[in-house]
Formats: structure tokens, C-alpha cells, sequence
């Protein structure tokens, strides 16, 4: 590449009929190979960074949902990390809704946070979005906080039965992942 523009001296400069110059096709010539040069560099890196199948799969995390009754919850594993998937009761549902989502410090409605069809399934991290503590809340007789859904014990934060922060340090939400019902009764998180 580098040789074929050194070899562009003012000898080969010279003007077609057309008011191309052999000097531009030169220099054309040797961008484009360095071009082609680049991709060939690039795309060995770009497949290495690509996560291998065993990564994929240890990414996402398959749940049913089918055992789990109106106001249970279950403690599965995303990424390492905790994931609460909660079946919620016709009155959680109901205090979810109730609340004006303006007067949230993280405004989302329940439907936003969960899929069309499936309001009653609510996905969270449970993972506090203080500092990083698993809230209470998702095994049967662990307090839930003043407002019915998770409480993080660490700094007092506590949650809705949305998962919604509603008093406490916590910032945000308890996050809801990416996931997808892949049947009536299954989610695929991630
Ligand atoms: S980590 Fe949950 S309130 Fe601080």
C-alpha cells in the first residue's frame, strides 16, 4: 500500500482526456487499499469481541411462571445477579394503578413495566438501585415495606408493588430486564 504511493511521483502525474489525473488514480488506489487493509484488521477483532454460544446462553435465563400463584414471588438468577418474578394479586394491580404516575420519583406506569396481556407478571433485578442490595420482599414473610412491594433494608429503601421507588435513597425503579413470554407460561429473560 505504502509502496504504491511512493511510487506516485511527478513523472506519473499526468492529465487524461477526460481531466482525470493519473496522480488522483493513484492516490484513489491507495486509500481504497488501505481501506480493504482495515476491514481485514478490524474484522478478526470484531469476531473475537462477539460472545461465543456458551456466553449466550449463560445470558439468558428461562423461568416458568405457570407455578407461581397471586402474590408470590421467586428468586431466579440473571447474569449473576438476582431476579424477582412476582405474580401479582388483583389488588397489587389495583394500588399499582391507583398511584398518579407523576407523583413517582421514577414515573412508570404498571403496563410499562410489564408486558401487554400479562400485567399480573412483574420482572425486576432484584438488585436496589441505591447501592446495590437485594431488597426484601420476594420470599413469603419478608417485610415489604410501606407500600406493599419490595424494601431494601441496607439504607431503607422502599418499593411498590410496581416495583417503583416510593420513599428512600434509592434513585430509580428496580430495573426490568429485557425478557419475553416464549409461551403463555414461560419468559425468557435477556
Ligand atoms: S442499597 Fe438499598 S437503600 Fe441503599
Amino acid at each position: 500500500m505504502a509502496d504504491t504511493t511512493a511510487t506516485a511521483t511527478p513523472d506519473t502525474v499526468t492529465t487524461s482526456d477526460d481531466g482525470i489525473r493519473r496522480r488522483d488514480f493513484l492516490d484513489i488506489a491507495a486509500v481504497s487499499a488501505a481501506g480493504i487493509g482495515g476491514l481485514a484488521v478490524v474484522f478478526p477483532l470484531v469476531s473475537q469481541m462477539a460472545p461465543s454460544k456458551d456466553v449466550l446462553a449463560a445470558s439468558s435465563t428461562e423461568v416458568d411462571v405457570s407455578a407461581i400463584e397471586p402474590g408470590q414471588a421467586i428468586k431466579a438468577v440473571f447474569r449473576k445477579q438476582p431476579l424477582f418474578v412476582k405474580r401479582l394479586t388483583p389488588e397489587e394491580i389495583a394500588a399499582a394503578n391507583a398511584t398518579p404516575t407523576g407523583s413517582l420519583r421514577d414515573p412508570q406506569s404498571l403496563a410499562e413495566r410489564t408486558k401487554e396481556g400479562h400485567a399480573d407478571i412483574l420482572v425486576t433485578m432484584g438488585v436496589c438501585t441505591h447501592l446495590g442490595c437485594v431488597p426484601l420482599g420476594a420470599a413469603e414473610g419478608e417485610v415489604k415495606g410501606e407500600f406493599g412491594g419490595y424494601f431494601c433494608p441496607c439504607h431503607g429503601s422502599h418499593y411498590d408493588t410496581a416495583g417503583r421507588i416510593r420513599k428512600g435513597p434509592a434513585p430509580t425503579n428496580l430495573e426490568v430486564p429485557e425478557y419475553e413470554f416464549t409461551s403463555d407460561t414461560v419468559i425468557q429473560v435477556g
